[in-house]
């Protein structure tokens, strides 16, 4: 395994909720629902270094859409799947719950930090993944060390990975949990020929991990929020992107302010809420972060580092 790269398959890029969000009535969901906007599933990317093997960067509640929609993911044998497990980078719902969408006897390694662990743990379902002996391999994800991803029986991936304490909080269903740096991580990806993916789809702020964001070759970052007071603005909720744990893509402290002179050759915004601006290709947000060397990522993406 010389020289091999990574690929990767951005399988969702939507925030929770997906875009259109069920119960969002929004102009951009309502527009996604005439096919104004393209759809999009949550946010996910499925990574291989030698194109059988395959992790997936978070579960997503459209899991099971996004392996019929990506073919290097289908079976290739009568019962079976290339997904050989999950790196979680935090415990909310809309990363873990196509775990559970899983259960049908596939043995599956789940590298999370100790307290999403414990968090996931606490929902008696999970059992439905822990059925016999080696259908669910629990794999502790440290902060700051490189690992290699194995399989659920030490199959060997060839992908490294590290993962970073990003700013965040407990899930919603853990409300005023105390925070833990364990609780958020951000992901990064090394392939043999130096390149790095570096994926953060889930940051309250950019300063403290503006050092793991500088290694990236390709970048995909937060993009929840265009601006702090969204939901606010359009009656959509009372909270900020902040108090949400999502750094806005504008503003003076916002991501492309504080991500300004970034080496990546490539900067995506994912985990996109359906009220952002920016799902609209044509709107003055999506020039303007254009404008400074930033892009959408889209599902169906294909990377290669
Ligand atoms: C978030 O990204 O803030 C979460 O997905 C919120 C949620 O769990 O609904
Ligand atoms: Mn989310
Ligand atoms: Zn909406």
């Amino acid at each position: 395994m010389s020289e091999m790269s990574l690929e990767l398959r951005v399988l969702g890029t939507a925030a929770g909720g997906g875009f259109p969000q069920w119960n969002c009535g929004c102009s951009n969901c309502a527009r996604a629902r005439l096919g104004e906007l393209p759809a999009r599933l949550q946010d996910s990317v499925a990574v291989t270094a030698n194109a059988s093997d395959w992790f997936l960067l978070n579960a997503s509640p459209d899991v099971t859409r996004q392996v019929e929609a990506t073919r290097p993911l289908w079976p290739r044998v009568r019962r079976g799947s290339p997904i050989r497990g999950f790196v979680l980078t935090n415990g909310d719902i809309d990363h873990v719950l196509g775990l559970l969408l899983l259960r049908e006897n596939h043995p599956l390694a789940v590298y999370c930090t100790a307290e999403v662990r414990a968090g996931l743990l606490e929902n008696p379902m999970l059992r439905t993944l822990m059925r016999f002996e080696g259908q669910l391999v629990w794999r502790s994800l440290p902060i700051g060390d490189e690992i290699e991803l194995l399989g659920p029986a030490d199959e060997r991936s060839g992908i490294r990975a590290r993962a970073f304490a990003a700013p965040g909080k407990p899930p919603l269903h853990f409300p005023g949990a105390a925070w833990a740096p364990g609780d958020n991580v951000g992901i990064e990806l090394a392939s043999e020929q130096g390149g790095r993916l570096v994926y953060a789809s889930g940051t309250a702020a950019v300063g403290p991990i503006v050092g793991d964001l500088e290694r990236a070759s390709v970048l995909l970052l937060d993009g929840t929020f265009w601006s702090e007071t969204e939901l606010i603005e359009r009656e959509l909720g009372a909270r900020s992107a902040r108090e949400m744990a999502h750094v806005p893509i504008s503003g003076r402290d916002g991501s492309l302010a504080r991500c300004e002179g970034l080496p990546a050759g490539r900067k995506l915004f994912t985990h996109i809420n359906n009220t952002n601006p920016i799902l609209d290709p044509r709107s003055p947000e999506r020039a303007e972060l254009v404008t400074r060397g930033w892009d959408v990522a889209e599902d169906g993406m294909r990377l290669l580092i």
